[in-house]
């Protein structure tokens, strides 16, 4: 049925490029890149992130970029177009579904809050709060279900809502205008940030390395943290990428695009550093302080600025739109995999899988309050930890393991097949020379990875 009418295509390079950077760019790069950054003692364990974006993420995101457009389907279905006969390589593309699916299972609870913060901040409701107000504002948001859902369901609406507009004219153009406006918001913020009394010491501490801290930290969890991080924040080994490989023609090459996709990512959670870290040496406040870091913290930040609701307002919107343009490119991946595989029609598509992920995304916002007593990974863990450690651990670095293997053996792709569709149109070539690397070490790299997330997480 789906090859009876024809595939919907992106209408320009830019839109091609702004979606996939918007994919990537997120909750990873607003609040969790600058938390860990700050747990992780700065700058070193920026480096070591930065390398494993280079030496992972870039030839995993091409990879992805090629199974998608040579495919021409989501995940699933791209692999199983492409697989030799009597494969069972697209098994891995039902995994980077649900991994799809999971990930918007705490997406939308976690986007919900960004939501949350833009409209009371905007209303004035955080204003003249002390910091011991401001923590209670968040431990309420989480106790209070209702509010929760409430704004969980604002955020399936919303996205849903676009995806269901069409790719060009919903999906397209709503991310093309919210991330153009989100690197303009950007740059006010950090030239608002990095001009604050005493914000230099925090810039240094984000971008001078120091190893003596990486080593004070403890190296092989900065590295582990670093390695998953990059993960994270490219959304790579479940597919989400592929999606928008599969809506491109032939016109570039897919190194040169992945090369700006990642540069487009790392800019924003550089800006991001620039934004949270010289704001928390300039007021005192604990860079290191972990995930409520901008919760807790920031508010109190606004609140004692001239002006801080405005930069609040302004602050808590970049987030929102970055948290809602993964999540349009998620929940495109979960219709496009509806439509291609059960023949559904967009708008159908839209209505039925937004029910499902709304069902799907309780228990993570219950899992602050009446289910509170789970606690699957260990005292004080919820929820949305169990979910996180699904996606950022177990299905990340397998599906890119996986994906590594399809494209390098022939019982898979294969090499040539891979390298030739990669290398498809004007610029950058993927260099050939790393076949080996691909083969071997990656998957290596990537099974320390896996196995090294365990051990830091169970093993005592
Ligand atoms: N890549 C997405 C993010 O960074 C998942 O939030």
């Amino acid at each position: 049925m789906s090859n009876k009418t024809q595939r919907e295509q992106l209408g320009s390079r830019l839109g091609f490029l702004l979606i996939s950077a918007g994919c990537a760019i997120g909750l990873g790069n607003v609040w969790r890149f600058p938390f860990i950054t700050g747990q992780y003692g700065g700058a070193a364990f920026v480096l070591i992130y930065l390398i494993f974006l280079l030496i992972l993420g870039m030839p995993i995101m091409v990879m992805e970029f090629a199974i998608g457009r040579a495919g021409r389907k989501n995940i699933a279905g791209a692999l199983k177009a492409l697989q030799t006969k009597g494969s069972q390589w697209h098994l891995a593309g039902y995994l980077g579904i649900l991994g799809n699916v999971i990930l918007m299972m705490f997406y939308t609870t976690v986007a919900g809050w960004m939501l949350y913060y833009f409209y009371n901040t905007g209303i004035g409701s955080l204003s003249g709060l002390d910091s011991e107000q401001v923590a209670s504002v968040f431990a309420s948001l989480l106790a209070n279900p209702w509010t929760l859902i409430g704004w969980m369901v604002a955020v399936i609406i919303l996205g849903f809502g676009i995806c269901s507009l069409g790719l060009q004219n919903g999906v397209e153009r709503i991310t093309k205008w919210m991330m153009s406006s989100l690197f303009v918001i950007l740059l006010i913020l950090v030239i608002k940030s990095v001009t604050l009394p005493g914000a230099s010491e925090g810039v240094a501490f984000f971008l001078k390395p120091d190893f003596q801290k990486l080593i004070e930290t403890g190296i092989w969890e900065t590295v582990y943290a670093a390695m998953g991080q990059a993960f994270f924040t490219l959304s790579l080994g479940i597919g989400s990428m592929a999606i928008f490989g599969s809506y491109i023609g032939k016109e570039r090459s897919l190194t040169g695009e992945s090369l700006n996709i990642i540069g487009l990512d790392t800019l924003v959670a550089i800006m991001s550093g620039l934004i949270i870290f010289p704001a928390c040496f300039a007021f005192n406040v604990d860079a290191g302080s972990g995930p409520g870091l901008i919760f807790v913290t920031l508010p109190n930040i606004f609140n004692s600025m001239v002006g801080g609701r405005i930069w609040g307002s302004l602050f808590f919107l970049f987030l929102s739109f970055a948290a809602m343009s993964t999540v349009i490119a998620v929940f495109e991946n979960i219709i496009a995999f509806t439509m291609d595989e059960w023949g559904w029609s967009r708008k159908k598509s839209a209505v039925l899988d937004g029910i499902i992920i709304f069902f799907l995304s309780l228990p993570c916002a219950l899992g602050f309050n009446v289910l509170s007593s789970i606690q699957p990974l260990g005292e004080g863990s919820g929820i949305l930890d169990l979910e996180d450690f699904i996606v950022g651990n177990n299905l990340l670095p397998l599906g890119s393991l996986i994906f590594a293997l399809f494209c390098s053996y022939k019982i898979g792709w294969g090499w040539d097949s891979f390298v030739g569709e990669a290398n498809e149109g004007k610029g950058l070539r993927f260099p050939e020379g790393i076949k080996f690397y691909v083969r071997y070490l990656l998957p290596i790299i990537i099974l320390v990875v896996f196995i090294g997330g365990y051990i830091t997480k169970f093993g005592g």
